[in-house]
């Protein structure tokens, strides 16, 4: 280490997705390790809507490891954080900044401390997944950092260790985690299927759920069922598998029709499986269940299916519509049944690529009370003003990537603090 620079800071910022899971990750057979008892495949979002921004940095100044999320100070005393900073300072390498007149040898890194800032660009609380593009984003900037040689499948397996689910964003596109036999986990990791330009035509909205209820964590869910359902064994052994090769297979040629089957059909098990749990988890509420039942009426209406749904570990539901042409019509749907309430703005109403409301025809809130009742509702005089906060419009997107764009960096370069 250069020895008269105990002041410099040298850092790294990164962006990484959040993904939807089309096949579902419930249940781990290695609690400490994140080893899962069965293959999951997710879709990647766009980054441009939904992301995490990190920045790690690392200094002699600093005197312990400290990290900031969205601007608070956290604990990284946990050990899944633990877990994550350990196996990455194992694989670090030399670094030789010659701009900065920086040495940093292997052995350095092990007396180093490094300070972390990580911001979400979409609400922690409205539980979209933000542990997965977190910790996928840590693990991939101190890898930047720490100049650790791993390619992505391999620091895959690392951030499975701060949250299973994270492992599947270190790719955009289609990615599958594949569960693994061995025991330590090595070989537990993501890989990806397609890239994001495979199937570009998918659109994605969500539909965030207001909801009052407190939720039960994944982490604890996933625990009980384990230890109670008879059903997640079936799910695991039998059904999850044989779906996971048709799965590969509906994406490798935009099938649709196929798509749309196994994705509803394995996130309605999903939630059997959470039913099936002794004490029985509820994830989704009355507002999931009407749009599951304005999706399938549609899409039987139809004859084949236009829109798949799928819900994570609460209310709100990801719809992947087959083309920009049904997004619209969905959205309008959508509108109609969930108007916003009378005091809202539609700007924050609806997120993301917003120009699917010009496409849809609702470019006002006098246009949302005009719309036409969707013929999938029974009674359309009743619609259910509030009960979804807000959507997000999105795409399949990206995998991670370095920004080096200074005014996006979250750490002071000089101090190595919170900006
Ligand atoms: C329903 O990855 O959040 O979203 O590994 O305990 O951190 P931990 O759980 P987490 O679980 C995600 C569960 C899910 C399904 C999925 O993403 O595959």
């Amino acid at each position: 280490m250069a020895e008269e620079s105990q002041k410099w800071v040298l850092m790294v910022t990164a962006q990484t997705p959040t993904n939807i899971a089309v096949i579902k990750y419930w249940g781990k057979r290695d609690e400490t390790l994140i080893l899962p008892v069965n293959d999951s495949i997710s879709v990647t979002l766009d980054p441009e809507h939904l992301c995490t921004t990190t920045t790690v940095s690392v200094s002699p100044a600093f005197d312990q490891d400290r990290m900031w999320l969205n601007g608070k100070e956290i604990s990284l005393s946990g050990g899944r954080f633990q877990s994550c900073l350990r196996e990455i300072r194992s694989r670090a390498t030399d670094v030789h900044d010659k701009e900065k007149g920086i040495k940093i040898t292997k052995k350095d890194w092990e007396k180093l401390n490094v300070h972390i800032a990580s911001y979400n660009n979409f609400p922690t609380a409205a539980g979209l997944a933000s542990s997965a593009a977190g910790f996928a984003c840590l693990v991939f900037a101190l890898a930047k950092l720490m100049n650790a040689n791993e390619d992505h499948s391999q620091l895959s397996a690392i951030a499975r260790r701060g949250s299973g689910s994270a492992c599947r964003s270190l790719y955009g596109g289609f990615v599958k985690w594949i569960m693994g036999k061995d025991e330590k986990g090595t070989d537990s990791l993501a890989v990806q299927l397609a890239d994001e330009k495979h199937w570009d035509e998918l659109v994605i909205v969500i539909a965030v759920v207001s909801s009052q209820q407190k939720e039960t964590s994944s982490t604890t869910g996933m625990r009980d069922t384990v230890e109670t359902s008879l059903l997640l064994q079936h799910r695991a052994k039998e059904v999850v598998p044989k779906r996971i090769l048709k799965m590969e297979e509906a994406i490798k040629n935009r099938d649709f029709a196929s798509f749309a089957q196994l994705a509803c059909t394995d996130s309605n098990q999903f939630h059997a499986v959470c039913l099936d749990t002794c004490p029985p988890i509820f994830y989704m509420n009355d507002t999931s269940h009407r749009i599951i039942s304005l999706v399938e009426k549609w899409n039987c209406a139809a004859g084949t299916p236009q829109v798949a749904y799928t819900f994570d570990a609460g209310p709100n539901a990801v719809l992947i519509a087959r083309n920009r042409e049904t997004a619209a019509l969905l959205v309008q749907k959508l509108l109609f049944c969930f108007p916003p309430k009378s005091d809202a703005d539609l700007n924050s109403f609806v997120l993301g690529d917003k120009s699917i409301l010009k496409d849809a025809g609702v470019e006002s809130l006098e246009a949302i009370e005009s719309l036409p009742a969707p013929p999938e509702i029974k009674d359309p005089s009743q619609r259910h003003r509030g009960d979804v906060s807000y959507f997000i419009c999105t795409r399949p997107g990206r995998g991670p990537v370095v920004l080096s764009d200074e005014s996006q960096f979250l750490l002071n370069p000089e101090t190595g603090l919170p900006k």
